[in-house]
C-alpha cells in the first residue's frame, strides 16, 4: 500500500512538472486528485478496508502526498499562468518609440493655387468677381461682342454646339455682357471660369480657365489698361517682367491688342530658349478698349463712357508659373506631378 503511494507521488509529481500549460496541468491535477476517479482518491477511499492501525498510518501519509501534490499544483498553475500573461505581454507588446503612421497630406491642385494668385492680384486693384454659364447663348457668346455671323470662331469645327442657339461658351467675354446688363458704370470685375473649344494637343486642351477683365467707367484709357495689366504680371513674376502691346484684332475691342510677356524662362537673352524661341517673348493674352458698339447692346453711353477689356488663359500661365511643358499633365491626375505643388 504504501509503495503504491510513493509511486503515485513520483508520478504525479512527474506529471504535474512537465505539465505545460494551464488545460494540462488541470487533467493532472484530475487524474490524480480527482474526487471521483483520482488515483491517489482511489487509495484514500481503500482505507476503511485496513487494519486500524495501518489505517491511520497510511492514511497519514496519504493525506500528506496529497497536501504536497495539492501545494505543488498551486505553484506550478501560477508559474503557468504567470508565463502566459508574459507570453501575451510579450506578443502584444507596444513600442512606444515608433514614429507614428505618417498620413498623406492634400494640397491645392496646381491650377486652383494659380488662379487664387491671379483673383488675389486684382482684388487687391479693387476688380470684384463675375461669373456667368459654361452653358451659353449664341447671343451672349457672340452676338453681342459683335462677332459676325461668319466670323470662324461660330464654325461647328471650332465651337460645341449643344442646341441651335445654344453652345459651351468659347470664352469668358459673355460674362462681359452679362455684367453690364445688369449694372451701371463703374464696373470693375474679373470673370474666372471654364471655356471649351474644339482643339486638343499639348498647347491645347477642349476644356480649359480663363480669366476675363472689365474696367468701365468715365475717363478709362489704354493706359490704364496697361498699368494694370503691366501691375498684374510684375506681381505674378517679379518685378522683372516685362509687356509688350502688339496691335490685334477682336471684333468686341477697338483698338485690339495682343499682350506678350517677356520670357520668364530667358529673359530674352537666350537665342535658344526653347520656350519664347529665341524672340524673348511670351504671348499671353488679349486686350482692348470696349468697342462702341459693345456698349450699344447694354445701353451704355459710349460718348459718356471707356473702358477696357482682357482675358486669357489660365493654364497657359500657370505652365508658365510652374514651368510645367504639357498642358495634359493638369487634367491627368498623376499624383507624382500634383505632389509636387
Ligand atoms: N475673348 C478673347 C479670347 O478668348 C480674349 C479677349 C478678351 C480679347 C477681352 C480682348 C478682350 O481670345
Amino acid at each position: 500500500m504504501e509503495a503504491e503511494l510513493s509511486k503515485i507521488e513520483s508520478e504525479a509529481r512527474a506529471a504535474i512538472e512537465s505539465a505545460g500549460s494551464e488545460e494540462a496541468l488541470a487533467a493532472a491535477d484530475n487524474q490524480f486528485l480527482g474526487r471521483k476517479s483520482g488515483k491517489l482518491s482511489a487509495v484514500l477511499k481503500g482505507l476503511r478496508d485496513l487494519p486500524a492501525d495501518e489505517r491511520s498510518r497510511v492514511g497519514q501519509k496519504a493525506n500528506e502526498i496529497k497536501a504536497a501534490l495539492e501545494a505543488l499544483i498551486a505553484e506550478r498553475r501560477q508559474k503557468l499562468s504567470g508565463a502566459a500573461l508574459a507570453g501575451r505581454l510579450e506578443k502584444e507588446r507596444l513600442d512606444l518609440t515608433l514614429p507614428a503612421a505618417s498620413h498623406f497630406r492634400g494640397s491645392l491642385h496646381p491650377l486652383v493655387q494659380a488662379d487664387r494668385k491671379m483673383r488675389a492680384i486684382f482684388t487687391r486693384m479693387g476688380f470684384s468677381i463675375a461669373s456667368g454659364p459654361e452653358c451659353e447663348f449664341e447671343y451672349y457668346n457672340f452676338e453681342a461682342l459683335n462677332i459676325p455671323h461668319d466670323h470662324p470662331a461660330r464654325d461647328m469645327q471650332d465651337t460645341f454646339y449643344l442646341a441651335p442657339g445654344v453652345l459651351l461658351r468659347t470664352h469668358t467675354s459673355p460674362v462681359q455682357i452679362r455684367t453690364m446688363e445688369k449694372r451701371k458704370p463703374p464696373v470693375r470685375i474679373i470673370a474666372p471660369g471654364k471655356v471649351y473649344r474644339r482643339d486638343s494637343d499639348q498647347t491645347h486642351s477642349p476644356m480649359f480657365h480663363q480669366i476675363e477683365g472689365l474696367w468701365v467707367d468715365e475717363g478709362v484709357t489704354f493706359a490704364d489698361l496697361k498699368g494694370v495689366l503691366g501691375h498684374f504680371f510684375r506681381e505674378l513674376f517679379g518685378s522683372e517682367a516685362r509687356l509688350r502691346f502688339r496691335p490685334s484684332f477682336f471684333p468686341f475691342t477697338e483698338p485690339s491688342a495682343e499682350a506678350d510677356l517677356s520670357c520668364v524662362f530667358c529673359g530674352g537673352k537666350d537665342s535658344r530658349c526653347g520656350v519664347c524661341k529665341g524672340s524673348g517673348w511670351l504671348e499671353v493674352m488679349g486686350c482692348g478698349m470696349v468697342d462702341p458698339r459693345v456698349f450699344a447692346f447694354v445701353d451704355y453711353d459710349p460718348e459718356k463712357y471707356t473702358g477696357f477689356a482682357f482675358g486669357f488663359g489660365v493654364e497657359r500661365i500657370a505652365m508658365l508659373l510652374y514651368g510645367v511643358p504639357d498642358l495634359r499633365l493638369f487634367t491627368d491626375n498623376d499624383v507624382r506631378f500634383l505632389e509636387q505643388y
